[in-house]
């Protein structure tokens, strides 16, 4: 009798103490371990993550909204004003958005000369955001780019002697300005006619119609 209550007591102390000694440290360790890392991983992983995101949402609508101003300005290109012309000259803006300021370009029949003036009012490198004006038939348009971009930036992005041009000006970048001059009586037979940039990429915007009369 003895002896057995001694041996259960004694198990009972044992598992008791097993038990106390066991879940002290366990629930110590597990709570904290367990707190500093959750303080840490919330912490450290989803705050740069809302802040990347963050920062990507707020460029992503900034370019959105630039491309969404420049496209229809862009593909407006007869929606442009035409041309002040004033003693058989012109002169066309070219910007670092790649446009040009004016849609279309009517050249008085009694001009027996003809002169236009670009002017870059931007302040983007000629390598980078170089406009010039070219004058071709617009059926003329695709190769007179594809021939002026073999010819390369060297060449102003104009085959030299491309006869399918009527007249252009030399590239230029920003803060600069250039000027052509050109006999009108050139326009008069076929056409339509264009004026365009024949920097890589810029004729699907920076165009427009040239015309006598
Ligand atoms: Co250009």
């Amino acid at each position: 009798m003895n002896f057995k209550i001694t041996l259960t007591a004694a198990a009972c102390a044992l598992a008791l103490a097993a038990c106390g000694n066991h879940e002290t440290p366990t629930d110590d360790t597990g709570t904290s371990t367990a707190a500093p890392a959750e303080t840490t991983t919330e912490a450290t992983t989803p705050a740069p993550a809302t802040t990347v995101a963050g920062a990507m949402e707020s460029t992503m609508p900034a370019s959105n909204a630039s491309t969404g101003t420049a496209m229809p300005a862009a593909t407006a290109g007869s929606d442009k004003p035409a041309a002040v012309v004033e003693n058989c000259s012109t002169q066309i803006d070219g910007t670092d958005a790649m446009q040009f300021d004016v849609g279309s370009i009517a050249i008085p029949a009694s001009c027996s000369k003809f002169t236009i003036t670009l002017k870059h009012t931007g302040t983007m490198p000629v390598a980078a955001m170089g406009h010039n004006v070219v004058i071709a038939e617009a059926g003329d348009m695709a190769g007179v780019l594809a021939d002026g971009i073999g010819a390369g930036v060297a060449n102003d992005y104009v085959k030299p002697g491309d006869a399918r041009i009527v007249a252009h000006t030399k590239l230029v970048g920003g803060g600069e300005s250039t000027t052509v001059s050109f006999d009108p009586a050139k326009l008069k037979d076929g056409g339509p006619y264009e004026f365009f940039c024949s920097f890589p990429g810029h004729a699907t915007v920076m165009k427009g119609s040239i015309s006598v009369g």
